[in-house]
């Protein structure tokens, strides 16, 4: 199995990067799946009905969340029929959504879990614990196992990396949306990357209009976040390889942007 993973889509300039590279990336790949991590897409803040469709038309399969699940109000109308989508497993159950789905993909099955990290963000549960819990559902069905960690720091995404090996096929980092150049196979054959990058504005900071967040940092004020809606895009993800018995084959980095152009 191989799973394409595209990394955090910020805003309009992030939708049109999908629009403009997703098809030709897929030719080449071919992917047997497609996941997003979508909780930026709308004006960099949650997802609407009609993005998440639309990602749906572009040719993604399935998205992943994060901390601005519930960014955009409408989420609470269509999260729970939205049948290709996990957000953090371990948000309060009575948070709405679901954190692992199990999808069929060419009769066989993968488990996508979506998690969220404590360092530095809100303080939901463990989420060591409720990957123990989840991989022991998900191993009744299936040994195809991905697992996005929503996470701010490098460490805690390094521990669950660890934590995790040999028990699921990939954990992916999303959040910080600066790809890292740590991939690789753990040696019990999980792949893993600290943070996958985003897909967004290229000129920005983080996919957000420079301007703000650099009088933030100069004065320490409160600032309107910008998410630009034009201008030059950069996508990140990563292309992983996945044995019939669930271990990982390989994992490599996708980075495009007018400085590391996608040629076919
Ligand atoms: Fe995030």
């Amino acid at each position: 199995m191989r799973i394409l993973f595209i990394g955090d889509i910020v805003g309009k300039v992030g939708r049109q990067a999908i629009t403009d590279q997703l098809a030709k990336l897929k030719k080449v790949y071919r992917p047997t799946v497609t996941i997003v991590n979508a909780e930026n897409a709308a004006h960099g803040k949650g997802l609407t009905e009609k993005i998440y469709k639309e990602l749906l038309r572009e040719g993604v399969d399935f998205m992943t969340m994060g901390n601005h699940t519930y960014g955009q109000r409408q989420i609470y109308d269509f999260i729970h029929e939205a049948t290709r989508l996990v957000r953090p497993a371990n948000f309060p159950d009575e948070a709405p959504g679901v954190g692992m789905r199990i999808i069929n993909i060419n009769d066989k099955k993968l488990a996508v879990i979506n998690l969220q990290g404590r360092s530095f963000m809100q303080d939901i549960d463990d989420p060591f614990k409720k990957a123990d819990q989840l991989i022991q559902e998900a191993k009744q069905q299936t040994d195809y196992i991905f697992v996005d960690f929503h996470a701010e720091t490098t460490s805690e995404k390094n521990a669950i990396g660890w934590y995790l090996d040999g028990r699921v096929s990939a954990v992916v980092g999303t959040h910080t949306h600066i790809q890292t150049s740590d991939e690789r196979i753990l040696p019990r054959g999980t792949a893993y990357i600290t943070d996958v990058g985003m897909t967004g504005y290229y000129d920005g900071i983080l996919g957000i209009n420079r301007a703000e967040v650099i009088e933030r940092f100069i004065t320490s004020l409160p600032q309107r976040h910008v998410v630009p809606d034009e201008g030059r895009s950069v996508l990140s993800g990563v292309l992983i390889d996945i044995r019939s018995d669930g271990t990982a084959k390989c994992i490599e980095r996708i980075l495009i942007n007018e400085d590391h152009p996608f040629e076919m």
